[in-house]
């Protein structure tokens, strides 16, 4: 008989502390234990200790950790960092899980998104000057991947409604398209010629401005890993996982529905909506639980990924539509 015992992390989410919060109140205690002045100064100001060495790469610390937002927290035990940094699905480096020291090609400076289509406004705008021109929040969001397995994350970033009223779309835009970096440079499976790169994802401009809609920046407290998607990416936590498009270099607002990657690729088995069910099968398996990352714990799906009381307005009439693949 298998006898688990309960691991650190295994908290529930409302017990667990985002580890940047964590690691900035170390280096707090530090300084305080050491009598420095520099504990009475803005973290910002605080010198680096030698543990943040490693995270020479980290962004200002005005960005990360942010301050988490109480109102998206569930009741899972977050999955461990290191567990959701390594086991990834990003094709632009390869089609194995495996991909997060070869996605580490990927540079994320410079990096300009275009905002562009039915807009009032077209415009380019650098990744840092948009961060400063946005709240930064954590939210604790479930993440399901039609492949059946899930996990539970710490994103920081913002709502994707505030990119919304940036461009202030016209009346006549539907959905908004979203679209990846084209580099076969730099992202060597997009050699791979069968796939219809760039990747592209869309939703509805309701669905985008429903509140759970999230742009990316940061995960567990730092800047967003490479192979997350950085240096931004969607969070639509009630979609599968396929629907939240990675490093991220072009938004448009557009009238017909986009087509995306997937359903490019393979159109019976990918749609555009790609609403969590558990009793909407994929055509080669079936949809009803979910192995948990880390745990590996079988646990049952559920309808919208649990975020029913969320987004069901979005859908209401449409339930004898195809929304769920
Ligand atoms: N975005 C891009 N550009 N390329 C991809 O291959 N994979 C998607 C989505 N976004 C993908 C992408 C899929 S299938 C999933 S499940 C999630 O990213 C995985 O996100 P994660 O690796 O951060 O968990």
């Amino acid at each position: 008989m298998l006898i688990r015992t309960r691991r650190g992390w295994e908290l529930p989410e409302s017990a667990a502390t985002p580890e940047g919060v964590f690691r900035d109140r170390r280096r707090l205690l530090r300084n305080l234990a050491a009598g420095s002045i520099a504990a009475a100064l803005p973290l910002a100001a605080c010198s680096p200790g030698e543990e943040d060495s490693a995270d020479a790469a980290a962004p200002a610390p005005a960005l990360a950790p942010a301050p988490r937002n109480p109102a998206y927290t569930i009741e899972r035990a977050l999955t461990p960092k290191d567990v959701a940094g390594t086991y990834n699905n990003f094709y632009e480096y390869g089609s194995s899980k495996d991909i997060w020291q070869e996605a580490q090609r990927l540079q994320v400076r410079p990096w300009e998104i275009v905002i562009d289509g039915l807009v009032e406004r077209e415009f380019t705008i650098g990744i840092d000057d948009l961060l400063a021109r946005v709240e930064l929040e954590e939210r604790v969001y479930r993440h399901r991947c039609v492949e059946a397995w899930s996990m539970t994350v710490a994103w920081s970033g913002f709502p994707m409604r505030s990119l919304v009223e940036m461009a202030a779309p016209l009346a006549s835009a539907k959905y908004v398209r979203m679209e990846t970096f084209a580099d076969r440079e730099m992202a060597p499976g997009q050699r791979q010629f069968w796939y219809p790169w760039p990747y592209v994802e869309g939703v509805t401009i309701a669905e985008a401005t429903n509140e759970l809609s999230f742009l990316v920046t940061g995960a567990y407290g730092e800047t967003l890993p490479k192979q997350h998607g950085a240096p931004l990416r969607a969070a639509f936590p009630w979609k599968y996982g396929f629907k939240h498009g990675k490093s991220l270099v072009r938004i448009s607002f557009v009238e017909e529905q986009p087509l995306n990657f997937w359903q490019e690729l393979q159109g019976r088995e990918y749609g555009f909506w790609a609403n969590v069910h558990p009793g909407v099968p994929h055509p080669r398996w079936s949809q009803d639980s979910e192995r948990v990352l880390g745990t590996g714990e079988r646990v049952a799906t559920q309808l919208f990924n649990g975020y029913t009381e969320f987004v069901a307005d979005l859908y209401r009439g449409m339930e004898d539509q195809p929304i769920w693949f």
